[in-house]
């Protein structure tokens, strides 16, 4: 007798290392390194493509991207950015040494008008309630962010450098896009060929941030009555 949704697709040894390959060099990208070679329409589907086979709460897919070329467009988002970094530059004076706050000065941050296109990514909240959403609602928005993260790895696969910019104020960005009002922006991403990918994160070169190891973030059974705080 056949199972009523047969299918038990298997993958190999090499398949799990080329995948760990893929997150291991997947890179967050800036207009340091971005080539204006337009991207691929088959790239472009394969990447859309991996961003509808996201998972999501109920399976409510509820996200929208949205396409950007135009320049213009573009400079607006990169007007937006500019005041908002202007904003992260005093906030973070108040927090920050000396150092690096000449080190965020020198800091590239976006690649809104290096890179040949932009996606903004919209989560569009469900009129009804949604399966799976009714204790946790913010489910829907970390599913959008799963189909980002399906982009990104998809995108390091065809060797294109994909970047999130979240120095943005979200309702210039949904002005300038003329966004439907319930709709919440998520992600804006510049993708788009390289130069060059390196080989570990720019915050990590620049000696912005160290990676934290296993034992830092992971833990057994239950957290200690002392780590609370
Ligand atoms: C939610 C989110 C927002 C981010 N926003 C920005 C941003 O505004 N500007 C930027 O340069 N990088 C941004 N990044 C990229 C991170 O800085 C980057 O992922 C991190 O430094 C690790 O580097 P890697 O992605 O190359 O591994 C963002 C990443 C995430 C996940």
């Amino acid at each position: 007798m056949t199972a009523r949704f047969e299918s038990n697709k298997q993958f190999d040894a090499e398949a799990s290392d080329l995948l760990s390959q893929i997150i291991q060099y997947r890179r967050d990208v800036r207009g340091n390194r971005f080539l204006p070679t337009p991207i691929e329409d088959s790239a472009l589907k394969q990447i859309l493509d991996a961003a509808l086979h996201a998972p999501s709460v109920g399976f409510s897919q509820p996200w929208e991207f949205v396409l950007i070329k135009d320049k213009a467009t573009k400079h607006k988002i990169r007007e937006s950015f500019n005041t908002e970094n202007d904003k992260a530059k005093d906030t973070l004076s108040h927090s920050l040494d000396k150092d690096k706050q000449t080190q965020y000065q020198g800091l590239k941050l976006e690649g809104i008008e290096e890179s040949p296109l932009n996606l903004a990514v919209f989560y569009k909240p469900s009129k009804q309630p949604v399966l799976g959403q009714t204790s946790m609602p913010d489910m829907g928005r970390f599913s959008v962010v799963c189909a980002v993260q399906n982009m990104w790895l998809m995108a390091r696969s065809l060797n294109i450098g994909m970047g999130w910019v979240s120095i943005l104020n979200p309702d210039d960005v949904k002005a300038i896009l003329k966004a439907p009002k319930d709709r919440e922006l998520i992600a804006y991403l510049c993708v788009g060929y390289v130069d060059k990918f390196y080989d570990k994160p720019e915050l990590e070169l620049q000696k912005w941030e160290a990676r934290k190891n296993a034992e830092q973030v992971i833990i057994k059974e239950q957290y200690l009555n002392d780590s609370f705080s």
